[in-house]
């Protein structure tokens, strides 16, 4: 449903995310960057607050009314990023990330990416019986089939094929060092199509891959994980034009905003504890102010 609402932008409002969202004007927002709070990960304190439910089944359904809510006031250039970890019951995983993001899809989401954070920091953890856990999943999301991505906004260094490599040009890919498949020995040959150009010549790097390897954040005033600059940068990068619109329906420190305010985007933010809003302007304010202690 169209709903005709004025917007003031650049703010951080306090509210539970779903009633506030049902407030906002429709096709506002372009990207989504957030992560909600995990389940039975963290008391909140709030009576609205997300992660505390009775059963994962609510806990699902709650997230997923939020987005489907969320899809309204999307762009239909739009996306969601949506930062989740998972969960162990009684020594068992329960796939809390994979069980959101199919609830998404449920509600008209398109995914589009399952990326892995990686983090080369986390923490240590007694277990014996399997693997330490040292990630959580990106889930992209668009809302249509077209949709705003800017990849080369995104690009990583080449590894393939490094300027010293003998590979680089390349002698089994590209008949002699230098040569490209536009040019040389295989110039035109169709085998070396984009994804080959892509993997060792573009200008600006190969295409972003799925595997994010980011530190945790040093920011440590928040008592909850605050999300890593780098981390968000990609994201809005990838998919927020410049002057576009970001939304956090969980602000929490509000690093979202704070990074859509540096890299010349507009930011609203939502969070249910006033504390936080409080903590997540007091940093917005201090970053414009050049502050960088944040
Ligand atoms: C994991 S933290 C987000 C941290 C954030 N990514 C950052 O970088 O600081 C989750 C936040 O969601 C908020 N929250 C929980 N339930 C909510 C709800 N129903 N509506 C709005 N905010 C909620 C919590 O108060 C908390 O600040």
């Amino acid at each position: 449903m169209s709903r005709k609402v004025s917007l003031k932008l650049n703010q951080i409002i306090e509210g539970d995310a779903f009633k506030v969202a049902t407030g906002l004007p429709t096709e506002c927002v372009d990207t989504i960057v957030t992560s909600p709070p995990y389940y039975l990960q963290r008391d909140y304190g709030s009576d609205a607050q997300i992660g505390q439910e009775a059963s994962a089944s609510t806990y699902v359904e709650r997230l997923t009314e939020l987005f489907g809510e969320l899809l309204r006031v999307v762009k239909p250039t739009g996306s969601a990023w949506l930062i989740i970890g998972d969960k162990y019951q009684n020594g068992e995983l329960m796939g809390m990330p994979w069980r959101v993001a199919l609830g998404l899809k449920d509600v008209g989401w398109r995914l589009r990416s399952d990326c892995i954070w990686h983090k080369p920091n986390a923490m240590p953890s007694s277990v014996k019986n399997r693997p330490t856990t040292d990630h959580e999943y990106i889930f992209f999301f668009s809302k249509s089939r077209d949709y705003f991505y800017d990849a080369d906004a995104v690009r990583e260094p080449h590894v393939t094929f490094s300027e010293k490599s003998k590979m680089k040009g390349g002698r089994r890919h590209f008949g002699k060092r230098g040569g490209t498949p536009e040019q040389g020995k295989n110039g035109g040959n169709t085998n070396l199509h984009d994804a080959r150009w892509d993997q060792a010549f573009h200008p600006k790097g190969r295409n972003k891959r799925t595997v994010w390897s980011i530190p945790l954040s040093k920011f440590r005033e928040a008592h909850f994980a605050v999300f890593p600059e780098t981390l968000v940068k990609t994201c809005i990068q990838a998919s927020c034009p410049t002057g576009g619109v970001v939304l956090d329906p969980f602000s929490g420190a509000a690093t979202t905003s704070l990074v859509a305010q540096t890299l010349g985007r507009s930011y609203l933010g939502i969070d249910c504890v006033k504390e936080y809003c409080e903590l997540g302007r007091q940093r917005l304010e201090n970053a414009r102010n050049g502050d960088e202690t944040k």
